[in-house]
């Protein structure tokens, strides 16, 4: 397959990279290539005529997009309309990727993918809204909602994954302040990868939840780092309330990968499993 990534050198990216490199890939870098440049984009996907596209492109540092909604839409909106009129014009399939936070927290089980969703902050409405310019507008898409990523690149939007981020708040000797009231399912993008690769050479368009199994909180994720690291720092809970993040958050985003499952896609690790995995690659604890 012909398949160009967008966001390339980012967390995700970086995966799908390694992960596809039996395809002919075309990855894409940001500032040469930009989503919010729809006429620059027509001409490279004129010239590569790729088979599918993956955008993981976005603007998502949560709090800034409160403050920013003109970049929030122009990113996660605009240009993934423009993205999907292109994959329409150019015949090629779209594969984009949102987020568990369409979802106001208020259910108590995991969210299906026909849950209705009734976004809390101004970049889950930016993304929702994105993801509604796709299904209108290309047939031939692939809708991952995803959760909490970590991988072996750092996030680019925020310099970090929350994994690092621990793992550097650790070092400074401060006590750390995490979240206990925000559940999860923390995802590894290198097997978010494997299966968007396997997913994607199917004909089983449509909207996908993809997350690791199993939930905890942000603060119950910190521990589990911290114990596979064998490292006992100072880790306080605080409710979202103390917290005060400029966005609002549900206090439940947890996915399930119902039609994934029923699609006969290989079943993601548990998120602790998944964990464990990324720190042994990253040469921080034994395998
Ligand atoms: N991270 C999470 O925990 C999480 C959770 C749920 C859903 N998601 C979704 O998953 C996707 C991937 O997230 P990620 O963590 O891999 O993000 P990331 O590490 O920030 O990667 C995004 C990539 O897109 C590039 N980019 C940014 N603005 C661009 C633009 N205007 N045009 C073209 N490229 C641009 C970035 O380049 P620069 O770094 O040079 O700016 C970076 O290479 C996003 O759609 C996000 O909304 C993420």
């Amino acid at each position: 397959m012909r398949i160009a990534i967008i966001g390339a050198d980012g967390q995700l990216g970086s995966d799908l990279l390694k992960t596809l490199a039996r395809d002919e890939v075309f990855p894409l870098y940001y500032p040469e290539f930009d989503v919010t440049q729809p006429e620059r984009m027509r001409s490279v996907f004129l010239s590569l005529r790729p088979d599918a596209v993956v955008n993981t492109a976005a603007f998502h540092r949560v709090d800034e997009c409160e403050d920013n909604p003109e970049t929030s839409f122009r990113v996660n909106t605009i240009a993934v309309r423009d993205l999907a009129r292109l994959a329409g014009e150019l015949d090629f399939s779209l594969v984009h990727f949102s987020t568990d936070y369409v979802f106001d927290g208020r259910k108590t089980e995991p969210y299906i993918e026909t849950d209705p969703p009734n976004p809390l902050n101004v970049y889950a409405v930016s993304k929702l809204a994105g993801e509604y310019f796709v299904s209108a507008l290309v047939e031939k898409h692939f809708l991952l909602r995803t959760c909490g990523l970590f991988g072996q690149a750092s996030c680019r939007e925020k310099g970090y994954n929350f994994v690092d981020r621990m793992i550097m708040l650790a070092e400074q000797g401060k006590p750390i302040r995490v979240v206990d009231d925000q559940w999860v399912s923390p995802t590894s993008t290198a097997e978010l990868a494997e299966r968007t690769s396997d997913l994607i050479r199917t004909d089983h368009y449509g909207l996908y939840h993809m997350t690791s199994e199993g939930q905890c909180t942000w603060f119950r994720f910190a521990q589990e780092v911290f114990s596979l690291l064998g490292k006992s720092p100072r880790l306080e809970p605080v409710s979202s309330r103390a917290f005060a993040a400029t966005a609002r958050r549900p206090l439940y985003s947890v996915l399930e990968n119902k039609r994934a499952k029923e699609t006969g896609l290989r079943d993601f690790s548990s998120w602790d499993e998944a964990l464990r995995a990324y720190l042994e690659k990253r040469g921080l604890i034994p395998r």
